[in-house]
């Protein structure tokens, strides 16, 4: 029988700590461009609002997720765990689960790594995934190498149990996500994490698109804690 050809990984292994000293900028970060401006604190209200339905302090993995592309995930999950790092004792992860396109460690400077598509196949561990940012008790994992099969990956039991052990490890697990609409992953992801953000851009999404795709999260036997609006005024809400 021919020899199984073992497919050689792009990326390289992160080192726990290489990204302790890239400083987390960016206009659009606003906890930490801005801390003390009018979206930073509206992150706050939405980090608030999270805490106060997990009274008992218990660890949660949070889903973000929008009807379509580019309402403002990869921001609002950012800047979401560097909110609710202020909290004295909070140890958050953001997870980069938009194995379609990623984009936590390119908003936050840093170089892809191996991430989540390596431990879910299996080539990597979950601590080799993992590492500390500049920001005190924040720390990332990225999409790692891109797979052909998204879906079957984030749909595996095995994402059940890496997102349990990572409970272990964080209060907060926040998961980024692709798109509801159009890409099935976070509806799936949706329903094996503890509750879902609805991040909605005003002005982009029509209400009847944001209300299909809450009836597809829950449908799923997800729990939609609320909707995070972008591009307003007011730029964050929660119901
Ligand atoms: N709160 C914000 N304030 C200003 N600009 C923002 C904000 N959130 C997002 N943006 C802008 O919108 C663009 C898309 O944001 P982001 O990458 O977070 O969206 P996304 O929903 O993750 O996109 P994708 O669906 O491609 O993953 C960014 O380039 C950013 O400039
Ligand atoms: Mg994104």
């Amino acid at each position: 029988m021919a020899k199984k050809t073992i497919q050689p990984t792009t990326l390289s292994q992160a080192e726990p700590d290489e990204a302790r000293d890239v400083t987390i900028k960016g206009d659009e970060l606003s906890l930490a461009s801005d801390p003390r401006g009018r979206v930073a604190e509206q992150f706050r209200g939405l980090r608030n609002s999270v805490v106060a339905l997990n009274p008992e302090g218990a660890p949660r993995s949070v889903v973000l997720t929008s009807s379509v592309a580019g309402e403002g995930k990869t921001i609002a999950t950012i800047n979401l765990g560097l909110a609710l790092a202020e909290l004295p004792g909070t140890e958050v992860l953001l997870l980069d689960a938009n194995l379609h396109s990623p984009g936590i460690e390119e908003k936050l400077g840093l170089p892809r790594r191996q991430g989540l598509a390596d431990v879910l196949s299996g080539s990597c561990p979950i601590d080799s995934a993992i590492r500390a940012t500049s920001v005190g008790g924040v720390h990332v994992m990225g999409a790692g190498n891109l797979p052909d099969n998204p879906s079957q990956l984030l749909g595996s039991e095995r994402m059940r149990t890496v997102l349990g052990s990572l409970k272990r490890r964080f209060t907060y697990v926040l998961i980024d996500t692709p798109e509801a609409l159009r890409i099935s992953d976070a509806s799936l992801i949706g329903g094996i994490a503890d509750g879902i953000v609805l991040v909605v851009r005003l002005g982009l999404t029509p209400r009847h698109q944001v209300e299909q795709t809450h009836n597809t999260l829950e449908a799923l036997g997800g729990n939609v804690l609320g909707t995070c609006l972008t591009g307003a005024e007011e730029e964050n809400s929660y119901d």
